[in-house]
């Protein structure tokens, strides 16, 4: 098998004096789709703070491509290939929907924001809105599209259906599968909608306490029934 695309090996990190990631080692795989998974405040969004440089790594490593990236800053990170939607969706409220997904990119990419427009078609039809003026759901579309503006070979993807109405989790679910099926990039997704997340992605990491607990596949993981109740608190029905 090829080297992981992403690899954390043992990683201690946090914030000053806090430390959240008690020895985490896990991997990402090339062209696969990876769930996050793990109760409130078990360090999820911290596993993906410390791969894109917001979260003080004190040991450990973490590889991209077999490279060592753990003391590269963000924006070395994110020029390497590496995409990451917040949890807090970070888009600019007094901006459009278009001069929101291009902020920040140095040339016109009329190409790309076709591309865009043609994962999320809400966003052409509310191009000219500002961000404050969308919904939850269409906010949160603009930062996956602006995410996928930087051509990452890995996209970070934190909470991305959280506070959305079923129709539109699927939908964003869908979009992320086109883009899979179109040869885009591999996904670490954390998610609370464990159900949905096990029937999307390959590959399932939990975390308890700043560490994983288990891993396997998904279509392994959705039948057991001890494990999600376990880990992820799940009522059995
Ligand atoms: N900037 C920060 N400074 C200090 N502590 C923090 C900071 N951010 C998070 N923490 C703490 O780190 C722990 C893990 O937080 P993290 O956000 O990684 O959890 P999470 O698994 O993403 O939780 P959730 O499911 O609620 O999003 C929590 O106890 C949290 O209070
Ligand atoms: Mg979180």
């Amino acid at each position: 098998m090829s080297a992981p695309m992403l690899q954390l090996q043992d990683v201690v990190a946090g914030y000053g004096p806090v430390t959240v990631l008690n020895g985490l080692s896990m991997e990402v795989q090339a062209g696969s789709l990876t769930a996050l998974l793990g109760r409130n405040g078990v360090g999820k969004s911290t596993t993906m703070k410390a791969v894109m440089g917001l979260a003080q790594v004190k040991s450990g490593r973490i590889l991209f491509d077999g490279r060592d990236i753990t003391h590269c800053r963000p924006d070395e990170r994110a020029a390497l290939g590496l995409g990451y939607v917040p949890q807090t969706r970070d888009i600019f409220p007094s901006l459009s929907v278009e001069e929101n997904l291009v902020a920040g990119l140095k040339r016109f990419p009329s190409a790309d924001l076709e591309q865009a427009y043609a994962l999320f078609p809400r966003l052409r039809e509310r191009r000219r809105n500002r961000g404050n003026q969308l919904s939850g759901g269409e906010q949160q579309m603009l930062s996956v599209a602006r995410a996928l503006l930087g051509r990452p070979r890995l996209l970070l993807l934190d909470e991305p259906l959280e506070g959305l109405a079923p129709v539109i989790c699927q939908e964003l679910l869908e979009a992320f599968r086109q883009l899979a099926n179109e040869g885009g990039p591999a996904m670490l997704i954390v998610e609370q909608q464990v159900q949905e997340v096990l029937a999307f992605a390959q590959r399932g990491v939990i975390l308890e306490r700043g560490s994983v607990v288990h891993q396997s596949d998904c279509a392994m993981l959705r039948t057991r029934d001890d494990i999600l109740d376990r880990y992820l608190g799940m009522a059995i029905e």
